[in-house]
């Protein structure tokens, strides 16, 4: 099968902008991919993304969130992970299940041996081969996502949210280390992509 590639960080660590570059980077080697994202990816699992990143006056239970979370990746991985990558082609998804593990499981305290078993439960065996981890400090990167003219529900967390997020991060890329590729995101935009243009080579 053709490579499963994720990207990963809290918000303001410039993961999108490095999504894009690699789907660029991709296309000048003629190379065919599929560039999706979590929460959404498909029509439903979209729908359900409006759902949790917007702001409600009910609170939303961590259960809740979860459920949504994995219902939401079900839908992805059943009508766009898998399909692509059984037609030959590389899928670039701006987050996947290491997010659920680090803001549903840090990040709010969802028992992690729970989100384990809906990873199973929703995932159908697809485990991306390599995982571009960027990391900031967390007051750097927030004070970037909170320049955004709206803040949604994720990103009206507090400080020690992302904190936990970001370090869950990075205690799953130390026991993965040969899926995971940490960066730095402080450095130079074009040494963050000569990093992972580079790790790529080893697919
Ligand atoms: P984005 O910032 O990459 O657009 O993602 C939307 C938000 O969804 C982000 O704040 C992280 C959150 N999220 C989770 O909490 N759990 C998950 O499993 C995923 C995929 C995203």
């Amino acid at each position: 099968m053709t490579p499963f590639i994720t990207f990963e960080g809290i918000e303001g660590v410039g993961k999108s902008t490095l999504v894009q570059a690699t789907a660029k980077h991709l296309a000048k080697a003629n190379i065919r991919y599929c560039l999706t994202r979590e929460p959404g990816g498909t029509p439903f699992a979209e729908q359900l993304r409006a759902v949790l990143l917007a702001h409600h006056d009910e609170r939303i239970l961590p259960a809740t969130e979860t459920l949504l979370m994995f219902a939401a990746r079900a839908q992805h991985v059943a009508n766009v992970i898998k399909p692509s990558l059984t037609a030959g082609v590389w899928v670039l998804s701006d987050r996947y299940t290491d997010a659920s593990f680090a803001y549903q499981g840090a990040g709010r305290g969802v028992d992690m041996a729970v989100i384990e078993h809906l990873a199973g439960f929703s995932q159908a065996g697809c485990v991306p081969d390599l995982t571009f981890l960027l990391v900031a400090p967390v007051a750097l990167a927030l004070q970037r996502a909170k320049k955004r003219a709206v803040l949604d529900r994720f990103e009206s967390e507090q400080l020690a949210f992302f904190e936990r997020v970001q370090d869950h991060y990075l205690q799953r890329a130390a026991l993965e280390p040969g899926r995971f590729c940490v960066i730095d995101a402080t450095l130079r935009l074009s040494d963050v992509q000569a990093i992972a243009f580079d790790r790529m080579k080893s697919l």
